[in-house]
Order: C-alpha cells, then structure tokens, then sequence
C-alpha cells in the first residue's frame, strides 16, 4: 500500500487512492462476511488510505427514524442520532450525500468531536431503495472532501448497498 492521500493531494492521484483502496476492499469482502465485518473493514481500509479522514465509520439505520453508531475509526463518536438532526439525519432522511467544506455552515451540524471541519456523509442504500446505514467521514481540515471523495464514496456505498442487499442487520 502506497503512504496516504490527502486533502491535498491533485485529484487524480487522489482518485487513484481511491480505486486502490476500493480493489482492496473489493478484495477483503469477497469471501465469508457479513454486514457488521463489511462496515469495519471498509471504515478501517479508508481510515488508513487518506490523512486527511479522521473520524471514518457507519450509523447504522436501526428504523425509519433512527441511526446507531456502528464500525468506526477514530475518537469515539455519537452514539445516537435522529433522522431529523445533524448531516448524517440529512443524509439519512434525504438519502442524499451531504458534502459541507466547512461544517460551521451546515445547519444543526452535531460536534461530536469540536475539532471537526468538514464532512462528508453517503446513504447506504439497497437497489430497492432500503437505507442500510449511512457512511461518515469527518476531517480536522478546512475543506478537505471534493468531488473526487464524493463520487468514489458514493460508487462504493452503492456496491455495498447491492453487496448487502439482503442483510437481515440493519
Ligand atoms: N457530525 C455528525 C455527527 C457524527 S460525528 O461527527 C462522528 C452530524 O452532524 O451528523
């Protein structure tokens, strides 16, 4: 494995730590698993892929309403959050990928560490539409996720959505 990316590292280096980090993880959850072992591999193999992640994990959907704290790395997190708070209720309620560059400015954004500067926050949906949990990726720095984090999180929440369509943990 290469050293890690950073949130300046020029995009398409950038994007090649991402379909790296991908192959391996495609590599890691092609054999027994299961959901739960999937999250923490997946929040483990992207929290040593790139410096500038340092809060990387899943809540998970536990009802229509409701995320639980799932895999993570990183300082400890939240351990509840409604769908109606916070970037990841957005994203969660919205089923939509909350990108802040600077979380001062997101509404009712939840400092669960107040070192926080930008997030990064992708649904898990099934191919049906079923919201498995959502995937957060909190930096200490100032506009740390682009475009380039966006579209390759999402491509990989999607091949986790299809992979663990069927799971019976939420
Ligand atoms: N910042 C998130 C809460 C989760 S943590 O930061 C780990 C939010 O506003 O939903």
């Amino acid at each position: 494995m290469s050293s890690p990316a950073s949130s300046t590292t020029p995009a398409a280096d950038k994007a090649e730590h991402y379909d790296d980090a991908r192959r391996r993880i495609g590599a890691l959850l092609d054999g027994p698993t299961d959901w739960m072992s999937a999250m923490a591999t997946v929040a483990c193999e992207l929290h040593h892929s790139f410096d500038h992640y340092d809060w990387t994990g899943f809540y998970r959907a536990v009802s229509d309403e409701e995320l639980l704290v799932g895999p993570y790395q990183g300082p400890h997190g939240c351990l509840h959050i409604d769908f109606d708070r916070g970037v990841c209720g957005a994203a969660a309620r919205t089923r939509e990928t909350q990108l802040w560059p600077d979380v001062s400015e997101a509404p009712d954004h939840i400092a669960c560490q107040s070192s926080t500067r930008s997030e990064v926050v992708v649904p898990v949906l099934t191919p049906s539409d079923d919201l498995l949990a959502v995937l957060d990726v909190d930096s200490d720095t100032l506009g740390a996720f682009d475009t380039t984090d966006r579209e390759h999180l999402e491509a990989l929440c999607r091949d986790l959505g299809e992979q663990f369509a069927d799971t019976a943990l939420r």
